[in-house]
């Protein structure tokens, strides 16, 4: 530990701490603009500047670490006129007519600063030329004119988001911001994450759908969780007048750390098709809207008419709440318990069975991806998926980490990958045999027999055994290895093979974790859901869909059932087709809990109000279960925790 001072206050903390952050430990808050808790120190912008007893010149406190004894002054003349001097010169630089900026009015970091400075004028004459807009992006727009050159969009996109899609071009006052060495943002490799523009301190990266709504003190927040994938970042869903007008993530947070991709900051603002409003039942082929007394009636007649011959399919993507409330009113209502999901993926139930064979948890968390020197990505497509736990990936090429990824889709898993294996399509699971056999031997045994598994193993799935070594040996040489398995390479059907895989891994000590796909995948296979491809033939089904498109596979299974009952925020080709259709909340007007792919139980907060006339698909659990004559009260918790969990849980 090292002990300091502080405008005349002794502060004690540890070796490599900034003067920044010493200060800030004290509740001194030192002016700052390219500095950013979640970014590497830069010390570019020259703003943080504090006196150092002994040093000759003022000291940019953001880079500078904390020393032994060490006397730091934040607020002297010097100080103050330095500060008042950097903030002249941006204000002279760029176009800074803060009254027709869209951040002003304390949005904008730079504007906080001038007041907070007492900056009352521009002593120095503006001098700059103006720069095109780039508009080119659906999302964001870039104004050159308003950037300070703090460069932290470009640290954002490189070190957190490991995207690399920003940079600058020109040298000094005249350099401006560039997307892929000079190519409109809207045709570079952005992949609109967003996150440039949530860190950007002042007006020059703009989001183009909240522009103009409000500024943040305008706006209502709720702390909530994205349920668009099964990864949990946490965000801020902000609201003004009941709608939505942006999202943004929470930085210093886990998993994300304040990142977010376009699923979850983006498409959720996206308009949707029509809103279900009442309560609908089919009469004469077209739906009349009824009251919720009469269409829950028509649903439970015919659903307990079909008695074991009725289903379920819920979306994991629905509040764990939800989730068990339907299986109270499912088990406890119908004779048989067919509880489905509206997807196929078996990710999830593959792993919970796993843990009830292996006795607990053999999964290891998200965070083992953010220090992993070789990472092994078997069938998980990270990039397209679950970008954020991609993100973690990316980032760390740079630092000589190593992804290898195997798969039999025709696009890369990720695309800087170190070692891309691409096997034959169809041959996952001899893959995962053969994988097995031919790296135990190239690890442990002779090399006659590796040449033996591997020649056989390139027969069955196109892969040369050059690749297979080279795989081998960057695994064995790793320090922080991690396999990260995905639905590619999970099937029930060829469940020995990943039981194979996972023990295969567990003696090696290589950390395994296996992506399930939606928010709550993991919490449905745990109360008993299965896979909507392997339902039963059935007389009616009741489809809790929530705000969920359905997939061409549901469609398809729903087309051969006499009667359904759906249950959605939003019209699709499922709700033309229900009998009765209940209207039912969409996510950001349903609180909930919801278990991410790593065991990190999490609340989403409700942000909107549901418009009248519509229930939240939990009420609409309750009431069906009412309908059907038994408690819908299910103690989910407890059974959640009875059950042997692949992760961890944790709150
Ligand atoms: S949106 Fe994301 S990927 Fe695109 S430039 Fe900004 S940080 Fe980079
Ligand atoms: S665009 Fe924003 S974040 Fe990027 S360098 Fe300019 S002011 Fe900084
Ligand atoms: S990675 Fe998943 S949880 Fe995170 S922001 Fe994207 S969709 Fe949401
Ligand atoms: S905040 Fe320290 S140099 Fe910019």
């Amino acid at each position: 530990m090292v002990t300091l001072t502080i405008d005349g206050n002794q502060v004690e903390v540890p070796e490599g701490t900034t003067v920044l952050e010493a200060a800030e430990k004290l509740g001194i808050k030192v002016p700052r603009l390219c500095h950013h808790p979640s970014l590497k120190p830069y010390g570019g912008c020259r703003l943080c500047m504090v006196e150092v007893e002994g040093a000759r010149i003022l000291q940019p406190s953001c880079t500078l670490p904390v020393s032994k004894n060490m006397i730091v002054r934040t607020d002297t003349p010097k100080v103050r006129e330095a500060r008042k001097f950097v903030l002249s010169m941006l204000f002279s630089e760029r176009n800074h007519f803060c009254m027709y900026c869209q951040a002003t009015d304390g949005d904008c970091e730079l504007q906080c600063a001038a007041y907070e400075q007492g900056l009352t004028h521009w002593p120095l004459t503006p001098n700059y030329s103006p720069y095109a807009l780039d508009a080119s992006h659906k999302q964001i727009f870039i104004d050159n004119n308003r950037c300070i050159l703090c460069r932290r969009c470009v640290r954002v996109c490189g070190d957190m988001v490991g995207n690399f899609t920003l940079g600058f071009e020109e040298r000094g006052a005249n350099s401006f911001l560039v997307a892929d060495y000079g190519l409109p943002l809207g045709e570079s490799s952005c992949i609109s994450c967003g996150a440039c523009v949530q860190i950007c301190p002042t007006g020059a990266l703009m989001d183009r759908g909240s522009a103009y709504q409000g500024r943040e003190t305008d706006l209502n927040s709720s702390a909530s969780v994205c349920t668009e994938c099964s990864i949990g970042c946490q965000r801020y869903v902000r609201t003004r007048d009941n709608r939505l007008v942006r999202i943004d993530g929470v930085w210093e947070s886990e998993p994300g750390e304040g990142l977010l991709c376009e699923k979850g900051r983006y498409t959720p603002l996206e308009p949707k098709s029509e809103r279900i409003s009442a309560p609908e039942i089919l009469q004469n082929g077209n739906h009349a809207q009824a009251t919720w007394d009469e269409a829950l009636a028509e649903a439970a007649k015919h659903l307990k008419n079909a008695a074991d011959g009725a289903v379920l399919f819920a979306s994991a993507k629905l509040p764990i709440e939800t989730l068990a409330g339907l299986k109270a009113a499912f088990s406890g209502g119908l004779r048989g318990e067919h509880l489905y999901l509206t997807d196929d993926d078996e990710t999830a139930l593959a792993s919970v069975r796993l843990a009830e064979e292996l006795h607990g948890p053999f999964e290891a968390k998200l965070n083992a991806l953010k220090n992993v020197d070789v990472a092994l990505l078997l069938g998980c497509d990270l990039e397209r998926d679950q970008q954020v736990a991609g993100f973690f990936l990316k980032r760390q090429v740079l630092d000589n980490s190593r992804i290898i990824t195997i798969s039999g889709l025709d696009k890369p898993l990720i695309k800087r990958a170190a070692l891309k294996i691409q096997q034959k399509k169809g041959s996952s699971f001899d893959l995962v045999t053969g994988l097995v056999s031919g790296w135990h031997a190239i690890l442990h045994e002779g090399d006659k027999l590796a040449e033996e598994n591997l020649a056989h193993l390139e027969e069955k799935t196109g892969i040369k055994p050059g690749n297979i070594r080279e795989a081998a040996a960057m695994l064995k040489e790793a320090q922080n290895p991690v396999v990260v398995i995905g639905n590619e390479f999970v099937s029930l059907e060829h469940y020995d093979a990943l039981v194979r895989l996972v023990l295969f891994c567990k003696q090696n000590e290589f950390p395994v974790m296996i992506i399930k796909r939606h928010a709550n995948s993991l919490a449905a296979a745990q109360l008993g859901y299965k896979p909507a491809a392997g339902s039963q033939p059935a007389k009616a089904a009741f489809v809790a869909l929530g705000d969920e498109e359905p997939s061409a596979a549901l469609l398809e299974q729903c087309a051969q059932i006499p009667f359904l009952v759906v249950s959605a925020s939003h019209r699709s080709a499922l709700t033309d087709k229900a009998n009765v259709l209940l209207a039912s909340a969409a996510w950001s007007e349903e609180g909930g809990n919801f278990l991410s792919t790593e065991g990190r139980l999490q609340t989403r907060v409700a942000a909107l109000d549901a418009p009248e006339g519509v229930r939240s698909t939990k009420a609409v659990a309750d009431a069906l279960a009412a309908a059907l004559g038994v408690s819908g009260k299910l103690d989910w918790m407890s059974l959640l925790k009875q059950q042997p969990s692949p992760v961890e849980l944790e709150d």
